[in-house]
């Protein structure tokens, strides 16, 4: 099994104190930042730019930076958050003409790269590409807001996915955005995912440590 990585989504974080609070995160054993970046075109909704990314690397910041692009269209944008310092992106393929070129903007960075597979998204938009992909986030609300209920065919899709991956015998791993609680985080665990991002899950608990432990405990065992 892949290493679990515990991703908090900085958008459910205190944006008054965006640094301490990402500090805090990452102190409280954090593996990746999630940035969320909505443009109200792609998504309703509107959050953070590359400067805000520049902002936390100037401010100190060097943990990996995992930066989901809900934005259309989405070049432009790879190269700018590559820029700030990305180590992550991942884009829509809907929110792209030119999928395939728009991974190698991403790959010729040296930045990992992924595909966000929206609820209504079928797998079989990975055909032609998931050989060039290092992870697939499979989203499992729909994409916009945090604190939404996770969708539970959403586990069914990631068991059909890690098929794939083992048939194909690829070395891409499988990220899941929405919903990820600490008492689902096990099933969504066995289904075949090993990189989770949490938003409210963390940000508004009491202690960011023993979310993060919980979580890390619950979806090794
Ligand atoms: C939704 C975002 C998520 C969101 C997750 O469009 O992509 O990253 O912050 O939030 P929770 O964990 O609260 O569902
Ligand atoms: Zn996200």
């Amino acid at each position: 099994m892949p290493k679990i990585q515990i991703s908090p989504s900085i958008l459910s974080a205190d944006l008054a104190r965006l640094g301490d609070d990402v500090k805090a995160v990452l102190d409280a054993g954090a593996d990746v930042i999630h940035f969320d970046v909505m443009d109200n075109h792609y998504v309703p909704n509107l959050t953070f730019g590359p400067a805000i990314l520049t902002a936390l690397r100037d401010y100190g910041i060097t943990a990996p930076i995992d930066v989901h692009l809900m934005v259309e269209p989405v070049d432009d944008l790879i190269s700018q958050f590559a820029d700030a310092g990305a180590n992550m992106i991942s884009f829509h393929p809907e929110a792209s003409q030119h999928v395939h070129r728009s991974l190698q903007l991403i790959k010729q960075r040296g930045i990992q790269a992924g595909l966000v597979l929206n609820p209504g998204t079928p797998l079989s938009v990975l055909d032609e590409v998931l050989h060039e992909l290092d992870f697939v986030l499979i989203m499992s609300v729909n994409p916009g807001f945090g604190g939404q209920q996770f969708i539970p065919h959403s586990l069914d899709k990631i068991k059909r996915l890690q098929q794939l991956i083992n048939e194909k015998e690829l070395n891409c791993y499988i990220c899941v955005d929405g919903g990820v609680k600490t008492d689902n985080i096990a099933e969504i665990t066995a289904a075949g995912a090993s990189y989770f991002v949490a938003g409210s899950a963390i940000f508004n608990a009491d202690d960011y440590q023993q979310a993060i432990s919980t979580m890390r405990d619950n979806a090794e065992q």
